[in-house]
């Protein structure tokens, strides 16, 4: 395999001396792009947008070609593991995902089952493609949904705002819910496992709505089932080490209990302190987050005092990732992100003392 050009993204993870902080931010690749909405016009759909291994990979490299970002993302969706367990995914126009076939009744969700791996092959092929486009430009980062938040999808058949089919289902029937999870949990670490093979170089859980649950129903519905892929997950490939992040949106409050999972970096949103949640997690393991997503419709001078705030927050040393605390808005514009990245770039090295 080719070697890496720039591998500061790996060693922060690793919380190893770096000379800048690196960067990347949550879905860098979509719609607040002009270069990406010509993509996926041509592509006619998201779906056609995501199996296509040519436009998923071009699509990929956009951001990358406007922005000195430190890594880059796989093109795909959380959703792709339950549409190939033949839940029936699709995109109406302007109102997010759906699912044909939702788990609304107790046969429906005993008839889940581990998808065949062979219905996911496209996502391998987009993966192993990205890295050959690359060429040891950044490493290429996989992902996941957590088997939570899929499920969250699965049951309410849809985005949702208060959740109130799945926590009813949690409430009710938990065995039913925790069936669910085990075959998610199941799927999602051989499909991570696959990522890996195919040349993802880290990976990410995205547990975007484990946040909702109540405490102690976080630990039992969420983060057990992480705990789950995180022990199955290749941990090391092509000599090098794998590294694995949660991201719990709205986990700050769980911070330690994610810590201990064994994954190597925790994603934070804007709502934790970086300083305070450096403390709490100690040596255990690496940060990464956390601007606020919104503050990118600011000035690009606030964007900078803004990075300036959160670089000072966590202080000297390596074991920093900058990222957003949650995906980029379509409406930010585009060259308030590269104020977001110079900034990053440039108020970070004196953070760093690496040798
Ligand atoms: O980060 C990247 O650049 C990689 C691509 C990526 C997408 N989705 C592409 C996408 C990633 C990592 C995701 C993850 C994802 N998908 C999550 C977890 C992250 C998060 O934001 O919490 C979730 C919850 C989903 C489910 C999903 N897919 C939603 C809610 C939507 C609609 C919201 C929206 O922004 O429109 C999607 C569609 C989707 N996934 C788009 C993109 C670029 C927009 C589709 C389009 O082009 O119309």
């Amino acid at each position: 395999m080719t070697p890496l050009h720039n591998d500061t993204f790996l060693r922060a993870l690793l919380r190893q001396p770096t000379d800048y902080t690196p960067l990347w931010l949550m879905r860098q690749a979509g719609r607040y792009l002009p270069e990406y909405r010509a993509t996926r016009a041509r592509a006619g759909n998201f779906m056609g947008l995501c199996t296509s291994p040519a436009m998923a990979t071009e699509v990929t490299l956009q951001p990358l070609d406007r922005y000195p970002l430190d890594a880059a993302i796989l093109f795909s969706d959380i959703l792709t593991v339950p549409d190939a367990m033949g839940l029936g995914l699709y995109f109406a126009e302007g109102e997010g995902p759906k699912f044909e076939r939702p788990l609304r009744d107790e046969a429906a969700i005993k008839a889940l089952a581990v998808p065949d791996m062979h219905k996911l092959q496209y996502v391998f092929d987009v993966v192993s493609s990205i890295r050959t486009a690359l060429n040891g430009r950044v490493p290429l980062i996989g992902f996941s949904g957590s088997p939570f938040t899929l499920a969250c999808y699965m049951v309410e058949g849809a985005g949702s705002s208060d959740f109130a089919r799945i926590k009813t289902l949690m409430y009710d029937r938990p065995e039913l819910l925790h069936h669910i999870l085990a075959i998610n949990a199941e799927a999602v670490t051989t499909y991570l496992n696959e990522q890996i093979k195919a040349g993802a170089q880290a990976v990410q859980i995205f547990d975007s709505w484990g946040g909702a649950l109540a405490y102690g129903k976080y630990q039992e519905f969420s983060l057990a089932y992480m705990q789950r892929i995180i022990d199955g997950l290749i941990r090391e490939h092509d000599g090098r080490r794998v590294p694995v992040i949660v991201f719990t949106k709205g986990g700050g409050l769980w911070l330690e209990d994610i810590a201990n999972t064994g994954c190597d970096a925790v994603g934070l949103d804007w709502t934790v302190d970086l300083a305070d949640a450096r403390r709490r997690v100690g040596a255990k393991v690496a940060l990464q987050g956390n601007f606020d997503p919104v503050a990118l419709m600011a000035n690009p001078q606030a964007i900078e005092s803004e990075v300036e705030r959160l670089l000072a927050s966590y202080g000297v040393g390596s074991g920093h990732v900058f990222n957003l605390g949650h995906g980029i808005s379509q409406h930010t514009p585009p060259d308030h992100v590269t104020a977001l990245v110079n900034a990053v770039h440039k108020h970070s090295r004196s953070y760093h003392t690496a040798v």
